[in-house]
């Protein structure tokens, strides 16, 4: 029995909510190990819409253990209000459901602000990355400049002022440059000080409570936020996201050692899609991208922005079956092409004259690659509620096996509608 990663193999927002919900029905605990309240996950158990951006998709379902690893950048005032949501539809997130790993660095508001003072002063010089002006990219950044506010720093009154002080002297000097007001000592304390009863109870030491769980033979699912192409290293940089995505950082963003993790699951979405700014080689700014983007609805679910639509890009997806290890893919959302007389493929792209296979990692050779595509014939019938391969339009049908066939990787389940159920299962991958 494998324990489970579930990474995207695009930009994100490759349908890995229903996927998560999926596989969490199957697990005993489930983990987010990076990323924060960007993240935005839409689960619909028993008939509920459920919408959770921080929380692990496994608070929903009882008798789960969901775990916020250390990886992730943790916003204390965006989980009192999940957790409220959740509570108003009748779910309780208590400690002995829900755990918080003490060393998490917080996202304080001057995160926030910062995140959104860079993106406004950015859309004048043309270097705006989009984000989702949630203080991520400055918790990590405070993170890995030693001097973030964690966790475990809420129950120690003696030393949090300190911390806050040498958070801001750093942000007050940049808040300075940026033409904005200081940020004061006390409404960061107290900023801090109104949550830490709501928060100190879910904190544990997450390495220890895994290392049990694994020993006893439980079955971990560790889900993934954002997407490969959005990794701090391996995507387009430095349109990125701030956390790496890949599935290597389960362990590092959990405190579980890396033998403890088994099978990576890679999230496929039938066609591509991104938000924010940023290469996009198969981009379709044309009536294919607003089909796509109005057949597949795609907006946003933190932010509500409308997605960039373009063509299944296999280069990309090849690159992140190599860099994750993943072992299958759930392919998503084939039914959107339904009806599309022929569907385009990128097999490759030209750079420069030349042809390659691969992603290369400068920002200036990403915006150059040209796409080369393969054209196939597309499907009449419908793909859509498919629960066999004998429901599916035989073209459909070679339209997935070649997709396996270029992306190096077989399909482990295929998703044909946002319903549960809706789901042919190949590979069970807690199973494999
Ligand atoms: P940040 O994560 O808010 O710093 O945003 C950095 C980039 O990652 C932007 O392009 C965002 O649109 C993108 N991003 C962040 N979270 C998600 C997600 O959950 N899905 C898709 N894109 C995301």
């Amino acid at each position: 029995m494998a324990n489970v990663v579930v990474v995207g193999s695009q930009w994100g927002d490759e349908g890995k909510g229903k996927i998560v919900d999926w596989l969490s029905e199957r697990a005993d605990v489930v983990v987010r190990f990076q990323g924060g309240h960007n993240a935005g996950h839409t689960l619909v158990v028993d008939g509920k819409v459920y919408k959770l951006s921080l929380l692990p998709s496994g608070v929903v379902r009882e008798g789960k253990l969901s775990i916020i690893g250390n990886g992730v950048v943790f916003d204390p005032h965006a989980f009192v209000t999940e957790v409220g949501k959740l509570k108003d539809q009748g779910v309780e997130v208590t400690p002995d459901r829900l755990k918080i790993a003490e060393n998490t660095a917080l996202i304080l508001s001057l995160h926030r602000e910062l995140d959104g003072f860079r993106e406004d002063a950015a859309s004048n010089s043309g270097t705006k990355i989009g984000t989702t002006r949630r203080g991520i990219g400055p918790a990590y950044e405070d993170k890995v400049g030693r001097r973030a506010v964690r966790v475990m720093d809420l129950a120690d009154l003696e030393t949090l002022p300190l911390k806050v002080d040498r958070l801001l002297t750093h942000h007050n000097a940049l808040r300075r440059g940026l033409g904005h007001p200081e940020a004061t000592h006390e409404a960061i304390m107290a900023e801090l000080t109104s949550v830490a009863d709501r928060i100190l109870p879910y904190m544990d030491r997450v390495w220890k409570v895994l290392d049990d769980r694994r020993k006893a033979g439980e079955r971990i699912l560790f889900e993934g936020a954002q997407g490969t192409l959005l990794d701090i290293d391996h995507g387009t940089y430095p349109f990125v996201t701030s956390s790496n995505t890949v599935a290597g950082q389960a362990a590092a963003g959990s405190g579980m050692g890396p033998g403890g993790v088994g099978y990576v699951l890679g999230i496929t979405k039938a066609y591509t899609t991104r938000v924010g700014e940023g290469p996009f080689p198969t981009e379709q700014t044309n009536e294919i991208g607003e089909f796509l983007g109005t057949k597949g609805h795609e907006f946003g679910v933190v932010t509500g922005r409308k997605r960039r639509c373009g063509w299944f890009d296999a280069v990309l997806v090849r690159q992140a079956v190599a860099v994750n290890g993943i072992k299958g893919i759930a392919l998503t959302k084939l039914d959107v092409l339904d009806g599309l007389p022929e569907i385009k493929v990128c097999t490759a792209y030209r750079l420069d004259g030349e042809v390659i296979d691969y992603l290369p990692a400068s920002q200036g050779a990403q915006a150059r690659v040209e796409p080369i595509y393969e054209t196939l014939e597309g499907w009449s019938g419908t793909t859509a509620g498919a629960r066999s391969w004998n429901d599916l339009p035989a073209q459909a049908v070679k339209y997935v096996r070649h997709i396996e066939e270029l992306i190096g990787a077989p399909v482990a389940l295929l998703s044909t509608s946002p319903e549960r159920d809706d789901t042919i299962l190949v590979t069970d991958p807690f199973q494999d």
